[in-house]
């Protein structure tokens, strides 16, 4: 609901309210909390009473969107410099309330009803810029656009999609960082004074940070405290970053990373930034993540797939890499009969002469030395053996070793007259040239029209390089919505995989397009429980793409139980990546049990409420469940890394039941209460040995 009423602006749905007020055009910021059930007169006499009016838009007033050069000191919102300007003062000019959510050419979240549209115009500039907010149920989504009609070309160095001020107090922020192989550590740090920032400038959303930042009060936990969460629909360069002032007032920006001064906004030219979904939790970071996995389920995911199970996907990279042939792939389907797997992948490896990563990339054609007759041998195959089938692409990247790229060597990001710098001895195509897009389209298609192709793994191995101008960099992003739309447009049932190098592109702006993204390339199963456990803190679970891999794990050389590994990777979207074709009797009586089991719960996975129970971060154990939405059934995975003689017995309490209604523990046979789970818990059992894990489930039984 939004109201207007004496110049106070309030948003709210679900848990929150959100308030702002403007006084003489400028915009205070004044409630972001708990929902307000007041009259909307009294919030605007309290909120005017409280807030101080002398020094709005200056500095240390709390303000909407932060801007510089004009008395406010600290890092702005948006920065434009032009000729002989480098301050901007916006003031509100007007206001509207729109039915729907208007749309953008960035990926964005659907089923935008009542939004606010705020219209400034700036003093200096004479920019237009328009704030927009539109609250969901679970969270308030809100971005910005400048509009220049000032009659000459500005330069816009920073556009910042959303800003939060925060009045005086103890702050900790919450962040995904990582690397490649350990991507989304969720670490908490104590705000102080300063500015701290997290962001990328690889050209990707990047494994080091997630475009995701919290802000929570000192005491904040899984259950308790409280959270505003902000998390950018976005794949490119990003920045995160506070500033906390001599006051302890704290100011969050979050938006697209305008790289070397930004980019030219012609006269008559639009910027839309990207959209930023924003959540706000009085019950800790659970809480959070809840209503971001019910935001994304509802209004992100394409709804073709949304509701829809996953495939249930055998991939061959990690049994052959690049060493197979058309005998071999053969024998891999058949290899994969009877463990009730739907779809066969077929990574990298099968175009040009790619025996290694040193070439081909670019020369979308079959390796005719691996394949002679082509795919269809080994779709047929799998079509006999009721799989479906897919494959893998790099449509961003090109080798310097390929046609493509003796052919239009200009293609590639490059600096003039420089050699490019190779990484994994490849570059990157320039995505901000629409000629190059509509090649890659055009040769992914000449694949996909011939061939029944119902899933798509696309990856992208490195970071950008070479840029020789900002608008590369902002068009490059835009570019690879483009490849997205146009596939998505013309290959409607198309299932495409998100991947990047593992993690490093996993995002709200990639899973708008793709409904599973692969997690990291770490499938060691100890690994992944604290990858999942801080991807699973923003994204839902079944856009996690988890596959049971071979030991000694590839990555870390560790033997874990085939046991553990399956229920580590059923916490999410289950896959294998291991040769099938070269399983022992016992091995694939358990993945057929396995996937039996994840087929059976998979609905509770794509739609329960996750509860994470153990952190791996804290503790020699990881413990996720999931409950159904109406509380009657759940899901657990418990797992205990290392082994010590006469280690106390782990017990976990478990949460979001009914605690009035009885269940039964289906592995144990027996009847317990809600109340009786959640307060006093269950004793796990595990076997004597290292990476032991159990897998509970639990049914209302009490009618
Ligand atoms: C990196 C991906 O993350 C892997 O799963 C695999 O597809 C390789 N690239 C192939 O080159």
């Amino acid at each position: 609901m939004i109201t207007i009423k004496e110049g106070v602006f309030h948003l709210s749905a679900g848990n929150y309210s959100y308030a702002f007020y403007e006084k003489d055009g400028r915009l205070v910021h004044s409630y972001f909390g708990n929902k307000l059930d007041i009259s909307e007169e009294r919030l605007a006499t309290s909120l005017l009473a409280l807030g101080r009016h002398d020094n709005i838009g200056r500095d240390w007033a709390l303000s909407e969107y932060a801007q510089f050069g004009r008395g406010d000191f600290r890092i702005a919102s948006v920065e434009i410099t032009g000729n002989a300007f480098a301050s901007t003062e916006f003031v509100l000019c007007g206001y509207e309330i729109l039915k729907n959510k208007p749309s953008t050419d960035l990926p964005q979240l659907r089923n935008g009803g009542e939004t606010l549209k705020l219209t400034l115009r700036d003093k200096i500039s004479r920019l237009q810029l328009n704030l927009f907010y539109t609250p969901y149920e679970e969270g308030l989504v809100r971005s910005a656009r400048l509009v220049n009609n000032s009659g000459e070309d500005v330069n816009v160095c920073k556009f910042m999609s959303t800003c939060i001020d925060f009045p005086q107090g103890k702050y900790n922020t919450l962040n995904l960082n990582g690397r490649w192989g350990a991507e989304c550590t969720p670490c908490i740090d104590k705000v102080t004074s300063g500015i701290r920032q997290f962001s990328s400038c690889r050209g990707v959303s990047s494994h080091q940070h997630n475009p995701f930042i919290a802000v929570t009060s000192s005491d904040t936990s899984e259950d308790n405290g409280e959270v505003v969460a902000m998390n950018l629909i976005f794949s490119g360069n990003f920045v995160a970053e506070y500033e906390s002032d001599e006051k302890t007032q704290l100011r969050v920006n979050i938006g697209e990373k305008l790289m070397h001064g930004g980019i030219v906004l012609k006269d008559g030219d639009v910027l839309n930034s990207p959209e930023t979904a924003i959540v706000y939790s009085n019950h800790g970071l659970g809480e959070m993540s809840r209503l971001f996995h019910k935001l994304y389920r509802k209004n992100l995911i394409n709804p073709k797939f949304a509701n829809v199970p996953r495939p249930v996907v055998v991939n061959s990279w990690e049994s052959f890499y690049f060493d197979f042939n058309e005998g071999k792939l053969l024998d891999f389907i058949d290899g994969a009969k009877g463990l009730g797997v739907d779809t066969i992948v077929l990574d990298d490896g099968w175009f040009g002469k790619r025996d290694d990563d040193t070439g081909s990339l670019g020369d979308w054609f079959i390796d005719t030395n691996k394949l002679p007759n082509g795919l269809q041998p080994v779709i047929d195959r799998c079509r006999k053996n009721g799989f479906k089938f897919g494959i893998w692409f790099e449509p961003e990247a090109v080798n310097p070793d390929s046609r493509l790229y003796r052919n239009h060597p200009d293609w590639a990001l490059h600096v003039k007259d420089v050699e490019g710098v190779t990484m994994r001895n490849q570059y990157m195509l320039d995505f901000s040239n629409p000629d190059v897009v509509d090649y890659i389209f055009d040769s992914m298609k000449l694949i996909l029209d011939k061939y029944d192709i119902s899933y798509v793994k696309w990856d992208s191995n490195r970071p950008l390089s070479d840029i020789s101008d900002a608008s590369k960099l902002f068009g490059y992003v835009r570019g690879v919505y483009r490849l997205y739309e146009r596939l998505l447009e013309r290959y409607p049932d198309l299932f495409i995989e998100g991947c990047s190098s593992g993690g490093g592109r996993f995002d709200a702006g990639i899973l708008y397009y793709s409904p599973m993204i692969w997690t990291s390339d770490d499938t060691d199963a100890y690994e992944r429980c604290r990858i999942q456990y801080g991807t699973s803190m923003c994204y839902p679970l079944e856009t996690l793409s988890n596959h049971v891999s071979a030991c000694p794990n590839h990555q870390t050389g560790r033997f874990t139980p085939l046991h553990t590994r399956g229920a580590v990777a059923s916490m999410g979207s289950l896959g294998y990546e291991l040769n099938v074709g070269l399983l022992s009797d016992d091995d694939k009586k358990q993945i057929a049990h396995q996937v039996e089991n994840y087929r059976r719960d998979q609905h509770l996975i794509m739609n329960g409420d996750l509860y994470r129970l153990v952190s791996p971060f804290e503790d020699n154990a990881f413990c996720q469940m999931v409950v159904s939405q109406d509380k009657s059934k759940a899901y657990l995975v418990f797992l205990r890394a290392l082994n010590t003689p006469n280690l106390p017995i782990p017990r976990v309490r478990l949460k979001g039941l009914d605690d009035k209604a009885l269940y039964r523990i289906i592995e144990r046979n027996t009847v317990v209460s809600g109340a009786e789970l959640m307060n006093i818990g269950l004793n796990m059992q595990l076997k004597c040995e290292d990476f032991s894990a159990e897998i509970l489930h639990i049914e209302r039984c009490d009618g």
